[in-house]
């Protein structure tokens, strides 16, 4: 028996700058399922103007009183079912720990938190209250990227052997004006965390556990606190060599994934976002009727907060945990912290040996990087 539809999801948008936009759009998309009831933010020019475009019933500048069901102009309703966090990566622990105490779920944007310290007091709030979390990683919702790790997993390719990973953007000064862009304490990081990581988020959910990285990173050409290149090195616990690099300073933009199995090679290349017919697949010789099961249930949804959103809603018709769930991303987040570990130490860094006292648990940048104290 189907479980019983269930009313529509509530939610809130915290944060309605650039990307909320996305989110309200992703709900609308979906006008019998959710709905968005307030738009949050501190500034209250800008969460009106939200509202207005969006057509949304409420904005408010006091998240509390949005958790608790109070908003302005409404009769009091009972607390919202999500909250999208869209705000600034500095706050998003803050903000979602409020979101978990109140009890509501919480879709957190990319990166969940500044550091792996972060990611794992998140983690442990989401158990001790029972309330879930889930990270927006859209790379992974395209439906060629579900049929891809599907015959991954399913071992159809045989083993994976050799990938690459690039996110290659181009990023004016005008964009680092930004308060919080290019700043540790604010973004966590730079290119790496705030660009690559939704590459390498989508190659890991194909590939499964990294297991080492010995990396490199730069500060060439914009005037950042935070790194604008990084490339990797990173041996996959099943023996797969990836490379991966990230960039801010690269005038034709491109975002691709490449992966070469025993019987065939998988490739997408896209810039913000795919569809199927971004993506390649050639059989290897002698294995030509993998054509087929690559063709036979496409064409799939295109990659977006759409898609994500899509399968949040499923979940919660499911009654399973909110996609992609914070743990599955600690992952990614590992690796990220890996690449500035090596980068800055010019050691290989192996999966599990960022813990508590490791001077890159707390900080992305650990001891520093070896440009902090030139004035800029
Ligand atoms: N998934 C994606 O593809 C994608 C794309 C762009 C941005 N992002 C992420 O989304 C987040 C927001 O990015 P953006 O470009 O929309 O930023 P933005 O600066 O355009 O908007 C942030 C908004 O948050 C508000 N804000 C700041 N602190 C707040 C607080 N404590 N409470 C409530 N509101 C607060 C600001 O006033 C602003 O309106 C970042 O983490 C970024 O990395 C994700």
């Amino acid at each position: 028996m189907s479980p019983a539809p269930q009313s529509p999801m509530r939610s809130i948008i915290v944060g309605t700058g650039g990307v909320a936009g996305l989110h309200a759009a992703a709900v609308a998309a979906q006008p019998e399922r959710a709905v968005v009831v307030a738009g949050v933010d501190i500034d209250p020019a800008r969460a009106e103007a939200f509202a207005r475009e969006h057509g949304l019933a409420s904005w408010t500048t006091d998240l509390a009183a949005a958790l608790d069901g109070r908003l302005p102009g409404r009769p009091a309703d009972a607390p919202p079912d999500l909250a999208h966090v869209c705000t600034p990566p500095g706050t998003h622990v803050p903000l979602a720990l409020q979101c978990l105490e109140a009890g509501v779920p919480v879709l957190l944007e990319k990166p969940p938190a500044l550091s792996l310290a972060e990611v794992d007091r998140l983690l442990d709030a989401s158990q001790t209250t029972g309330v879930g979390i889930g990270v927006v990683v859209q790379q992974r919702f395209g439906g060629a990227a579900r049929r891809a790790r599907r015959l991954i997993a399913d071992g159809a390719l045989g083993r994976p052997l050799v990938a690459t990973c690039h996110t290659l953007w181009y990023r004016d000064p005008a964009y680092f004006a930004v308060p919080w862009r290019g700043r540790w304490e604010l973004e966590g990081g730079g290119t790496t965390i705030g660009h690559g990581i939704h590459q390498m988020d989508l190659l890991l959910s194909l590939l499964g556990p990294w297991a080492e990285v010995t990396a490199m990173a730069g500060r060439l050409a914009r005037d950042t606190a935070t790194e604008d290149v990084s490339t990797a090195a990173v041996r996959f616990a099943d023996g797969a060599l990836a490379t991966m690099t990230s960039s801010a300073v690269s005038p034709r933009q491109t975002s691709s994934v490449r992966i070469d199995t025993e019987r065939a090679t998988l490739e997408l290349e896209h810039l913000y976002g795919y569809s199927d017919a971004d993506w390649t697949f050639t059989p290897a010789p002698g294995h030509e009727d993998l054509a087929e099961a690559w063709a036979a249930d496409g064409p799939g949804p295109d990659s977006g907060h759409d898609s994500q959103l899509a399968a949040v809603l499923d979940a919660r018709d499911a009654g399973e945990p909110l996609p992609v769930p914070l743990a599955d991303v600690r992952d990614t987040m590992e690796l990220v912290a890996a690449i500035y570990a090596s980068a800055f130490t010019g050691q290989i860094v192996r999966r599990g040996d960022i813990v508590p006292g490791h001077p890159f648990y707390e900080r992305m940048d650990g001891t520093g990087a070896p440009w902090a104290g030139d004035g800029r």
